[in-house]
């Protein structure tokens, strides 16, 4: 099967297309441009035939079924290699989608009520009970996994909902990578990852994701008086607690009303448990995530800490030794050791000011520019290339560009002489607050661990 890349024009504002909602009623979609309107069908009538199509939504790009065949999901679980017991989110283009999937007569609480409200459509996916009519499940347990709840979420990217207005069945759909790999978020990364598996025919190109990381996940449903963050993304869990609070839904601070519920992180104010963790549903603990194939080290910057160039030296020996012991080919080629490091950082951090002063060429001029990848410089005897993560002062960028470029160091760098691998990608944390609860949520998964960096 060949894939097919779907061109959906970027000039115009919401790439030309409009949507309008009457309560109660399917949302009726406006395309302007012919090109759109032929993908943007052709995918829609791919879909609807139980076909896959990758496509664009504002956090990363999705590799969509329709949801309520469990034949189509099933392909889905092929085509990634995902584990079949990691249950997919259903993408619906408005509410009445929604609640055919729920319970006859389901009541939504005031709670999600309230944050389907503020986030719809948008980056949060809500757990909800499944339906069932005659002894059938709404959502077959392909998607759920056996779950008692399904994860919806209505995209805000405009490709997306108008995709699943058209196929007019609600879409399953994971993030579009292989299994284990990065996120996508451009076309292109899912062309990388799945065009060569054959196993889809079409992906709808909408350019790069505006978010960079996946939906926050939240259960609002099992807990009574609960809502638990499963999983931070793209809606921070402090406009969660503000929309509760000026609804009077958030226990604990003034004015909270008698229905008020607990707002918990998971790993954070939610403890953490192997058992949870041995659990598909808590996402991203189970299995390994978002990692390229040269090692990740998160790098914590502590003025007393080791130097720069000790830490190098120290996680590329390590590097060359496993690779000495390796007994699989591919494991040992790729950590060979030949000293390529990548480095993602803000060009205004500390790391960056440490990375600086090492190499040989100065690499203020590049960090000056809008360029995202530097030029290969000389490290003492290494090679080395940056990737920005833009200003510490705009954690939304470095949420953005979090998977490009682990994509990009890992893959993309020209470095001179063969092989063209990397070795070490060292990224500096940054403060979980916001967005980057969600970015150090993938570093976190994608590293193996974290080093403290003092100086040069
Ligand atoms: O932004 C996103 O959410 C993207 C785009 C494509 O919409 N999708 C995405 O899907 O990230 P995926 O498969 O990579 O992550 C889905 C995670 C699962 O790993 C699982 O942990 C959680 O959502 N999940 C889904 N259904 C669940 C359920 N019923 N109960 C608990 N967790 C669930
Ligand atoms: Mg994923």
């Amino acid at each position: 099967m060949t894939t097919t890349i779907l061109p959906v024009p970027k000039s115009a504002p919401n790439f030309g297309i409009s949507f309008e909602e009457q309560p109660g009623h399917p949302v009726q979609v406006h395309i302007d441009s012919d090109v759109a309107q032929q993908s943007l069908t052709t995918a829609a009538k791919h879909l609807a035939a139980g076909e896959l199509v990758a496509f664009p939504t504002e956090t990363v790009y999705g590799l969509g079924a329709c949801a309520v065949r469990a034949e189509a999901a099933a392909k889905i679980y092929q085509a990634k290699n995902r584990p079949m017991d990691n249950p997919l989110i259903v993408h619906v283009s408005d509410r009445a989608m929604m609640m055919r999937l729920l319970p006859h007569g389901y009541q939504v609480s005031r709670v999600c009520e309230v944050l389907m409200d503020a986030f719809w459509p948008g980056p949060l996916t809500l757990l909800f009970p499944v339906g069932t009519t005659e002894g059938q499940p709404h959502v077959p347990s392909t998607v759920t996994c056996g779950q008692p709840t399904v994860g919806v979420r209505m995209p805000s990217h405009p490709i997306a909902r108008a995709l699943i207005a058209l196929a007019n069945v609600p879409i399953a759909a994971p993030s579009a990578n292989a299994s284990g790999r990065p996120s996508p978020t451009s076309a292109q990364h899912v062309y990388t990852d799945l065009a060569q598996r054959q196993v889809l025919r079409y992906i709808v190109d909408g350019g790069n994701c505006d978010v960079g990381v996946e939906s926050t996940v939240v259960d609002a449903v099992t807990t009574p008086g609960e809502v638990h963050v499963l999983r931070p993304g793209g809606v921070s869990v402090e406009s969660i607690a503000s929309v509760l609070q000026a609804n009077h839904l958030l226990r604990g601070t003034p004015e909270a009303g008698s229905d008020a519920v607990q707002l918990r992180v998971y790993g954070k104010t939610l403890e953490r448990s192997a058992a949870a963790e041995q659990a598909p549903t808590t996402p991203g603990m189970k299995y390994r995530h978002y990692s390229p194939e040269a090692r990740v080290v998160l790098v914590r910057f502590q003025p007393h800490a080791a130097s720069l160039a000790e830490v190098l030296s120290s996680q590329l020996a390590s590097i060359t030794e496993e690779a000495a012991n390796a007994h699989d080919a591919t494991g040992a080629r790729r950590r060979a050791g030949h000293g390529r490091i990548g480095v993602m950082c803000a060009v205004d951090s500390p790391l960056f000011a440490c990375v600086a002063r090492l190499t040989s060429e100065p690499l203020q001029q590049w960090a000056a520019s809008s360029e995202r990848v530097s030029p290969v410089v000389d490290c003492g005897p290494h090679q080395l290339c940056v990737y920005s993560l833009g200003v510490q002062s705009a954690p939304a960028t470095a949420a953005q560009r979090l998977f490009d470029g682990l994509r990009t160091l890992d893959t993309d760098v020209p470095w001179a002489g063969e092989p063209s691998a990397c070795d070490l990608i060292l990224v500096e944390e940054i403060p979980d607050t916001g967005i980057g609860l969600a970015v150090m949520n993938r570093l976190q998964k994608a590293a193996t661990g974290v080093i403290e960096v003092g100086s040069v």
